[in-house]
């Protein structure tokens, strides 16, 4: 690895790597879908020339590593939240820890799109799009907001309106947040949900350390496992249920065979890997109402 690019202060790799992992499909021969908001961040990161795959190796920290372990991870995820976006109908979308998500320059439609995250990252974004001349298809409000405090005031400060049906995407979010942070979360997006609403959220089980038996997954793993914080109960059906969310969802391993992507075994329980679930929830009725 040599010559990484410095990143601003408050920006994380693993927010470059799932945007560079987003390029390097919209880059791919025959795209799933075209992302020119993650083709402008690699190059505006000098991890690429314009047209070009990102350069994993050129990232620190195992990310190549992290990269293959991941396989079509990010992919996967990004056509089934796409698809829920686009098939319920809401007219508002909140990305929750919207890091470098280029949804906002990509999905047309009408609708209103809030990303909430940390400034520095959302500084990024922009930067990234102006240079590059990117105009956004939705309406787009960037809520600088920390997760864990008080965000739904700025949310709310910024335009959302509570009583329109919305899609909640929080989409490798839930490592980053300690159990009483989550509880807190879910319990604020629940009370902010019209009828029609969707939660999307993905939660993955902890690997068995008997995967770790291959330089490049042990790269990976050693790297995951500095990034992850207590997260949700595993498994997080009955705490979705118990903060008022059915628990509707895919495994990772059944987005793969609906897309006629490969999921790595790091990624498959029947393999020995983890479990990863998307959740697509809708609000339960309140008890009583
Ligand atoms: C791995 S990145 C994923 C970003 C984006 N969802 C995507 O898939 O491209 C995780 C993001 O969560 C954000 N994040 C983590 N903890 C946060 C917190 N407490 N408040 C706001 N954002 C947070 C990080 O800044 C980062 O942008």
């Amino acid at each position: 690895m040599t010559n990484a690019p410095t990143l601003p202060d408050g920006v994380g790799w693993t927010a470059v790597l799932v945007a560079a992992q987003r390029a390097a499909e919209s880059l791919s021969g025959a795209p799933a879908f075209r992302d020119p908001l993650a083709e402008a961040i690699v190059v505006h990161l000098g991890l690429a020339g314009p047209g070009e795959q990102p350069r994993f190796d050129a990232m620190p920290g195992d990310m190549a590593g992290l990269t293959t372990m991941m396989g079509d991870l990010v992919v996967l995820r990004t056509l089934h939240n796409d698809r829920v976006i686009t098939e319920s109908g809401v007219e508002q979308v909140v990305l929750l820890g919207a890091g470098l998500d280029g949804r906002a320059y990509r999905l047309p439609g009408a609708g209103r799109i809030f990303e909430l995250d940390l400034a520095p990252g959302l500084a990024l974004k922009e930067e990234a799009a102006r240079a590059a001349g990117l105009q956004t298809l939705m309406r787009r409000t960037a809520v600088p907001a920390d997760l864990a405090g008080d965000w739904a005031s700025a949310l709310l400060a910024a335009g959302f309106d509570p009583s329109r049906p919305t899609a909640w995407i929080g989409e490798g979010l839930t490592i980053y947040l300690d159990r009483s942070e989550l509880d807190g979360l879910l319990t604020r997006v629940r009370d902010l949900s019209a009828p029609g609403s969707r939660l999307c959220l993905e939660i993955a089980s902890r690997f068995d350390a008997g995967l770790a038996d291959e330089e490049v997954a042990d790269n990976g793993t050693r790297r995951l496992e500095t990034l992850l914080r207590e997260g949700p109960p595993i498994p997080p059906h009955d705490w979705l249920i118990d903060h008022g969310w059915s628990a509707r969802h895919h495994t990772l391993v059944e987005l793969g065979e609906r897309h006629g992507r490969e999921v790595t075994r790091w990624f498959d329980a029947d393999r020995g890997g983890a479990t990863l679930w998307m959740f697509t929830s809708s609000p339960l009725p309140r008890p009583g109402s």
